[in-house]
C-alpha cells in the first residue's frame, strides 16, 4: 500500500519546472520570473494561494480542470480575509490557467498553483491593509493516486488548528501552513503519517492539508464548516457524491473519540484526493484496509475528474490537448 510520503513525492514539483508561468497578466518564461531578494520576508507571510488539478480525460483527448472557478473564488475570499488587493478578476485568471496549460503543452495530470503576494519591497512588519498583489500561476505534472491501493496512519495532534480567535481558518494563506507543518512534524516524529487537528473547542477540525470524514453505521460524518476547516472543494464534492451514492451525510461537530469508533476514516483534498486512514492514534480502523464507502467515493471521484460522469458539467473546464 502506498504510504503518505510516497504521496508527497507524487505531488512534488521537484521533478522539473514548466517552460512558462503566468505572472500578473503576462505569460513569462520560467527563468525570467524573478523577484528581488528583499521581496521575500514579510510579504510572504501575507501571501495566499490555491491548489487546482487538471486531469487527463479518460478519452485521452482533453485536460479537465476540476472546479477551477470555485478555486478562483476561494482565492478571492482568501485575499479578502487577508486584506489583500487582487488586481486580476476571476475570468482573467480562468483564461490564464487555460492558456498556461496549452502553452506548456501538458498531456498528463497537472497541478496548478495560483498564488498572490504583496507587490514590491515590503519592509514593514505589518503588510499594509489593501496591499496590491502580484499573481503567479505555477504548474507541474502530478500522478493521480486514485487507482492506487493506499492508506495512511493518522494521529491527533497536540497543536490546535488555527481558529477564528487567531487567524482566519477559511483563508488558504501560506502563514496558516506553519500550523499544519508543526502538526505534521509531530506526527512524523511519533511514527505516524499525517496529523488530525482539533479546533479551539477540542472538536475535530481537519488534517494538515485536507479535510476529514468518518463513517459509522453507514453514515458519513464530516466536521461542519464552523469547525475551523478550510472550506474544502474536495469535501464539498465528496458530500455531493456520497449523497449521489445514497450514503447519508452529516456535517456537524465531531468528537475526538468518534474517530476511535469509526468504521472508516478518510482525508479529502485536491492534492490528496480521497486518502484512506488505516490507523488513528495507533488503533486500526476496520481491518486496516479502505472500507466500502471510502472505496465507492474514491471510484466516483475518479470517474468525475476524468470526465466519465457528466452529471456535474459546471465543475469541469475542458482544455483541448495542444
Ligand atoms: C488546510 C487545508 N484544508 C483542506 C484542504 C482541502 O481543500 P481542497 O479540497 O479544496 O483542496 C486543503 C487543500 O487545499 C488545505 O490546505
Amino acid at each position: 500500500m502506498t504510504t503518505a510520503s510516497a504521496l508527497e513525492t507524487l505531488a512534488s514539483p521537484q521533478a522539473g519546472h514548466p517552460e512558462w508561468l503566468w505572472r500578473s497578466g503576462d505569460l513569462v518564461p520560467w527563468e525570467q520570473a524573478a523577484v528581488h531578494v528583499n521581496a521575500v520576508g514579510h510579504a510572504s507571510v501575507a501571501a495566499v494561494f490555491e491548489g487546482v488539478k487538471a486531469y487527463l480525460a479518460a478519452d485521452g483527448e482533453r485536460l479537465l480542470v476540476f472546479r477551477l472557478d470555485d478555486h478562483l473564488r476561494r482565492l478571492a475570499d482568501s485575499a479578502r480575509l487577508c486584506r489583500l488587493s487582487l488586481p486580476h478578476p476571476a475570468d482573467e485568471l480562468h483564461r490564464a490557467v487555460v492558456d498556461l496549460l496549452t502553452l506548456n503543452g501538458y498531456r498528463e495530470d497537472t497541478y496548478l498553483r495560483p498564488w498572490a503576494f504583496p507587490r514590491g519591497i515590503i519592509r514593514e512588519q505589518m503588510v499594509p491593509s489593501g496591499a496590491v498583489c502580484e499573481v503567479i500561476i505555477d504548474s507541474w505534472p502530478f500522478r493521480s493516486a486514485l487507482d492506487t491501493e493506499r492508506g495512511c496512519r493518522a494521529a491527533v495532534s497536540s497543536w490546535l488548528r488555527v481558529g477564528e480567535h487567531s487567524a482566519p481558518p477559511r483563508a488558504k494563506a501560506f502563514s496558516n501552513y506553519h500550523n499544519g507543518r508543526l502538526a505534521l512534524m509531530e506526527a512524523r516524529e511519533n511514527g505516524h503519517d499525517w496529523p488530525v487537528m482539533l479546533n479551539e473547542r477540542h472538536k475535530v477540525s481537519e488534517g494538515a492539508g485536507a479535510c476529514l470524514a468518518l463513517v459509522r453505521d453507514g453514515v458519513a460524518v464530516t466536521p461542519s464548516l464552523t469547525s475551523g476547516v478550510l472550506p474544502g472543494i474536495t469535501r464539498d464534492t465528496a458530500l455531493v457524491l456520497l449523497r449521489d451514492l445514497g450514503i447519508p451525510v452529516e456535517e456537524r461537530e465531531v468528537d475526538r473519540t468518534e474517530l476511535y469508533l469509526a468504521d472508516e476514516i478518510f482525508f479529502m483534498g485536491t492534492a490528496w484526493e480521497v486518502l484512506p486512514v488505516t490507523t488513528i492514534d495507533g488503533l486500526t480502523v476496520r481491518d486496516g484496509t479502505p472500507g466500502p464507502v471510502t472505496r465507492a467515493l474514491s471510484r466516483a471521484y475518479g470517474r468525475l475528474v476524468r470526465g466519465e460522469d457528466d452529471r456535474h458539467p459546471q465543475w469541469i473546464t475542458e482544455v483541448p490537448l495542444s
